[in-house]
């Protein structure tokens, strides 16, 4: 697979390139190397507005995208998900270029599954309907979804291309428009999607992308006062600023999906083998950059020794190197602050007691490489059990009771994923209502399907996104009351 050669680098909006009005420009860095890839244009505030104006002009009564029917919309999704797949080469080696995923289990099967989450999405658009009611009275109630209006989309760097169309498939699915920032670490594949929105046919000012930092350009989103709704994908932190920006301004609707410490519980009745690989995979995935790794992994005393020994032995087996070789299995992390906070944490859980079994260092002396790094004897004080590390760091735990584990495994602010490995099907049924966590999955990690919804309990999310009721989250509800002469009813 050769380095792809990148097109776009400016700001879209309105179904036109263009640059920055401040002139400014900002590096994207390939992870792998450290070096400049190429240098892109940074939208702040300005840029925003212009965006935002687009959107909302693009969403006016009577516009051409509001006129449009709504099976027509489908069409526009459907020939957008053919486009993907048409250049989904393309696109996932620009994606392992820019951050760093590795190229063939991870970016290229990724922009396959996003074509075909358009797809699914596609064929909700002329479905997204309302009810009637058959309220007290000489009346006749229904309701209508609708679009809210114009969608502001604040993106992370981990999974650019599924991020970027799970936002743009759910907001334009339901009739919305879009203003769209990716992250600064990783612009590219958001722009060169823009280009396909425009080759499939989307009216001006639907979907606009704006790329540039979170305090200047996402800011200017979450405050706006003609932006209708904020998703956010990111950090804890970014998404109370969010929710603070929304209540400052014109209280826009905000959904947040963000961080984890994901609890992964394995009984001693499991089968050993396949719980040791899929606690491996469901941390180490995208070297552990991954809202839901199962970072905490919660073993039964029992087996606890033989649980570490072969968690070491796989981590010690994991590869780690240039993301466009198939025989790799671990790519670099993002950025050097990534790299920084992950040696801290690393760094910590040692002090703290935590037994290091391997890895712990840097690996490599070119990009941003850490150690496949797997802790023994971690302890629920330790910071490596209460902080999101996004970094390949397995944190193995020990419990006797499952009163023990449920109690402990609920004892974070967060509730994103979690997972339980037993034979015993009372024991994954206790665990998969007792959990506080949106997802929880049984003798398997991370399973996803496009159908389903994704998100958050407690400070790992507001809203879900994927399946009907992802949709639910990018429509108003109205009701229409009609009076009906009495003798009629
Ligand atoms: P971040 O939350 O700062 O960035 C995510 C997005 O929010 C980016 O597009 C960024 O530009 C934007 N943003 C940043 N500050 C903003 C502001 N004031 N207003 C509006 N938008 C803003 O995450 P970062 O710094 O890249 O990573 C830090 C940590 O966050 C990671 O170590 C990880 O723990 C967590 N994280 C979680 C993700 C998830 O999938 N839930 C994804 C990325 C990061
Ligand atoms: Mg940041």
């Amino acid at each position: 697979m050769s380095v792809p050669e990148v097109k776009y680098t400016q700001i879209f909006i309105n179904n036109e390139w263009a640059n920055s009005v401040s002139g400014k420009t900002f590096g994207t860095i390939n992870p792998t190397t450290g070096e400049t890839i190429c240098d892109v244009q940074e939208g702040d505030k300005a840029d925003i507005d212009l965006a935002v104006k687009a959107a909302k002009d693009a969403f006016k009564i009577g516009s051409p995208w509001r006129r449009m029917d709504a099976s027509q919309r489908g069409r526009l999704l459907n020939k957008l998900a053919d486009l993907v797949d048409r250049d989904a080469d393309y696109l996932a080696s620009l994606e392992t270029l820019d951050n760093g995923l590795l190229y063939h289990t991870m970016s290229r099967p990724f922009t396959g599954w996003s074509a075909n989450m358009l797809r699914y999405l596609a064929g909700w658009s002329d479905k997204i309907h309302g009810k009637t009611i058959p309220i007290d009275g000489d009346y006749f109630c229904y309701t209508r979804r609708e679009p809210i209006g114009v969608v502001g989309a604040i993106i992370p760097w981990n999974t650019p291309i599924i991020l970027t169309l799970i936002r743009l498939g759910n907001a334009l699915t339901c009739g919305n428009t879009l203003v769209l920032k990716p992250a600064e670490q990783t612009p590219l594949t958001a722009l060169y999607l823009a280009s396909l929105v425009k080759e499939a046919g989307f009216p001006p000012g639907v979907v606009n992308v704006v790329p540039g930092y979170g305090p200047t350009a996402g800011a200017a989103i979450s405050e706006h006062m003609d932006v209708d709704m904020v998703s956010f994908t990111g950090s804890t932190e970014v998404g109370r600023i969010i929710q603070q920006s929304s209540a400052k301004s014109n209280l826009k609707k905000v959904i947040l999906e963000m961080g984890g410490k994901s609890p992964n519980i394995i009984f001693a009745d499991a089968d050993l083998e396949s719980a040791v690989e899929w606690s491996h995979v469901g941390l180490f995935t995208n070297s552990g950059q991954v809202c839901i790794a199962g970072s905490r992994t919660f073993v039964q005393e029992e087996i606890y020794d033989e649980f570490v020994k072969r968690s070491v032995e796989r981590a010690r087996k994991r590869s780690i190197g240039d993301p466009y070789d198939p025989n790799i299995q671990g790519g670099p992390q993002i950025e050097q602050v990534q790299v920084d906070k992950i040696m801290d944490l690393i760094e910590s859980g040692k002090k703290e007691g935590a037994k290091l079994e391997c890895g712990g260092g840097r690996h490599g002396d070119k990009g941003y490489f850490v150690e496949s790094t797997v802790f023994s004897d971690v302890k629920d004080h330790m910071r490596i059990a209460k902080e999101e590390i996004f970094g390949p760091v397995q944190s193995i735990f020990k419990f006797k009771t499952i009163d023990e584990v449920v109690e402990r495994a609920n004892n974070t602010s967060y509730g994103l994923g979690a997972a339980v490995f037993t034979n015993d099907i009372n024991k994954a049924l206790t665990i998969a209502n007792t959990i506080q966590a949106g997802y929880v999955w049984v003798n398997v990690y991370a399973a996803f399907a496009m159908q389903a919804p994704f998100g958050g309990y407690k400070q790992s999310g507001i809203g879900r996104e994927g399946g009907e009721d992802g949709l639910d989250e990018y429509c108003e509800i109205k009701t229409v009351i009609v009076k009906i002469p009495e003798k009629n009813s």
